[in-house]
């Protein structure tokens, strides 16, 4: 059997590390890089650190407008699809490399493979929301993390091929979790266990909106603890074009966006996650550490359960009263047992 795997972003190198692992114990798997992350510190140091395999096709294709970058993976990756023939095309989340991934094979009638299937925020504002709607209306196979997903997508009348693995995100946490205790990144940013927050913001809702990023900004300003921002270069590129000044805000340690294993670290070590990522919200739970999430709406609404995650979209007085309150949520195991990958890969190969 012969796999695709399409990918691009940050979070689809940590989604696809698991999934690679079994998969290439039987069979073959050829991964294609779209180049729609392309700095060391958002896709090789990835790739590195989780041992998977070089991509057999790097698109290089970079960064544009949605049409132009995901209209120039299409063409792309259709030709590799020709030549390749795949069993099945791979695609993970919700991201224009998931998309064109997506659609280039749906259209030869190659099957898609979704992983992190029937997600919804409900707000078709979000580009990831139209993409996650399209690749779950072509897709054959379709691995959802939670039941709510598996609703959504009886809700929108698919039913066949639809199982919930659990989240291929918490099997790659409970294989990293030690490995990232070595990480030495509390010491090298001169961060105390338990006695800083960690904030990411990259989302375009947020980081193309005045008003929201000012919001956010104030926000931070507000909250005395020490803050540490491994920031997304997406956000560090318009707050520069914006001339926002981070200087200014107190105990604020802006780093470069850091590898897997530190931030693993970081999210287990943080007394507080305040992010607007999908993957870091859940890693927050998985890590039993509160979440505040700057964000109107969430897709992992479990989360949201006795406070353990909080949406407080960009309201100054809730994001400092959220981040400045004590809680003790009660944790449950949601996201499956570890075991996603290998019921995914066991799933196909049937
Ligand atoms: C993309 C995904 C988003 C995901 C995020 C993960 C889409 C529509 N969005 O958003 O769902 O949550 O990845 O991080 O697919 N840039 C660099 N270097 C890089 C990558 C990006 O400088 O290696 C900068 C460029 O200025 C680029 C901007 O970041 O224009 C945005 O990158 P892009 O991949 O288009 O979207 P993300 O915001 O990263
Ligand atoms: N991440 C990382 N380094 C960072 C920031 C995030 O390794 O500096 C990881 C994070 O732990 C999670 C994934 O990247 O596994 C989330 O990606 P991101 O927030 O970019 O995208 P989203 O999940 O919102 O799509």
């Amino acid at each position: 059997m012969k796999v695709i795997t399409i990918l691009g972003a940050r979070p689809q190198f940590i989604k696809a590390a698991p999934v690679s692992r079994v998969l290439r114990k039987n069979h073959i798997e050829k991964i294609v890089h779209t180049g729609q992350h392309y700095d060391k510190n958002m896709s090789d140091i990835f790739f590195e650190e989780l041992h998977i395999p070089k991509p057999d096709y790097h698109l290089g294709i970079g960064s544009a407008s949605h049409g132009k970058q995901t209209g120039e993976m299409l063409i792309e990756i259709e030709k590799i699809l020709l030549e390749e023939k795949p069993d099945y095309v791979l695609v993970y989340g919700d991201t224009n490399s998931t998309l064109a991934g997506s659609l280039a094979a749906s259209k030869l009638h190659i099957p898609v493979v979704h992983v992190e299937a029937g997600l919804r925020s409900f707000n078709k504002k979000m580009p990831e929301e139209i993409n996650r709607i399209m690749t779950d209306h072509v897709s054959e196979f379709l691995f959802c993390p939670t039941e709510t997903a598996v609703r959504n997508l009886n809700d929108e009348n698919i039913h066949h091929n639809v199982l919930n693995v659990g989240d291929v995100m918490y099997d790659a946490v409970l294989y990293n979790q030690q490995l990232a205790e070595k990480s030495n990144i509390l010491t090298d940013k001169g961060l105390e266990e338990d006695n800083y927050h960690l904030i990411t913001v990259h989302r375009a809702e947020n980081t193309d909106s005045i008003e929201n990023i000012t919001n956010i900004l104030e926000s931070f300003s507000k909250i005395d603890a020490v803050k540490v921002w491994p920031i997304h270069p997406r956000t560090k590129n318009k707050l520069n074009d914006l001339g926002m000044d981070l200087h200014r805000i107190p105990n604020l340690k802006i780093i470069e966006p850091v590898g897997y294993l530190d931030m693993i670290k970081l999210v287990k070590s943080a007394s507080k996650v305040l992010t607007d990522s999908g993957g870091v919200q859940k890693e927050a739970y998985f890590m039993e550490t509160p979440c505040v999430t700057l964000r109107e709406q969430t897709e992992w609404v479990e989360t949201l359960e006795d406070g353990a995650n909080v949406i407080v979209g960009t309201d100054v007085d809730k994001i400092v009263s959220y981040a400045t309150s004590d809680t003790k949520p009660n944790y449950k195991n949601v996201f499956g047992d570890g075991k996603a990958s290998e019921k995914i890969v066991e799933s196909i190969t049937k």
